[in-house]
């Protein structure tokens, strides 16, 4: 199994992960993010990619989802988590808390978010009715109880075009839709992993609780300082999937 790992914000490396080369690949959709890495994590192959380059720099709405996941099929990707920096929306979706969804729903636009785009004789509907991989989120949870971490298992991810973020009135819409984590990476990540039958699952890292939830705005400060320890985690729980699958 080759696991990839597709970075997020406050995740643009992973440190102790020992890198054996760097691949640049163009795809027909263009270039992916960055270069990605080959590397050995605790005897296990892994490939990592920067999601929004290395250094940070791609805003959600400009990422190249479909040149990027191509690119983990041609490397021989078995297996794909996303880790995302969301904001929480539901009470027990709290900053620094690590989520693994079950859902997803989709806000976002004008993104390119289908390989299905142009031979329209080959149009494929995807079955998305579950749209993460069952036996990957099965694998993030049994990795978080070995480390005794204490994530929050389902939970609907609300995927936003930012790059702002909400209004009030927009994360209140979102708690009625029945929204648990609001991110703005998510899709068409995971349904263009489905096109190409690549099993994929998110893991999410709560920044900051969503716009109105608490008095006052929400600073990138306050973001940074839930990243660092929600990362942390993240990685820990990498390591042990990591761990897990040798
Ligand atoms: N909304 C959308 N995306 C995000 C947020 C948020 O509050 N925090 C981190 N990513």
């Amino acid at each position: 199994m080759t696991l990839a790992i597709i970075g997020g914000t406050g995740l643009t490396q992973i440190e102790n992960i020992v890198i054996q080369s760097r691949e640049t690949l163009e795809t027909p959709y263009g270039a992916p993010s960055a270069a990605y890495q080959i590397a050995d994590w605790q005897g296990q192959k892994v490939i990592f990619l920067a999601r929004h380059g290395a250094p940070h720099r791609i805003p959600p709405h400009k990422v190249n989802y479909r040149a990027n996941v191509w690119g983990l099929k041609q490397l021989g990707a078995s297996r794909i988590i996303g880790v995302a920096a969301v904001g929480g929306v539901s009470q027990d979706a709290a900053p620094a808390r690590i989520v693994i969804p079950d859902q997803i729903i989709d806000y976002t636009y004008g993104r390119e978010h289908t390989y299905f785009a142009d031979d329209l004789e080959h149009v494929t509907h995807i079955d998305f009715t579950e749209p993460y991989h069952p036996e990957t989120r099965a694998q993030i949870i049994t990795a978080a109880a070995a480390i005794g971490l204490d994530a929050k298992i389902g939970g609907v991810y609300a995927c936003t075009q930012g790059p702002r973020l909400e209004t009030a009135a927009e994360i209140k819409r979102l708690i009625q839709d029945g929204a648990t984590v609001v991110g703005m990476t998510g899709m068409p990540e995971a349904a263009l992993t489905r096109e190409l039958e690549l099993p994929y699952a998110n893991l999410s890292v709560v920044a900051n609780w969503g716009a109105g939830l608490t008095p006052g705005e929400i600073t990138m400060a306050e973001i940074e300082r839930n990243l660092q320890t929600g990362m942390q985690n993240a990685i820990r729980l990498l390591e042990q999937i990591v761990l897990g699958a040798s």
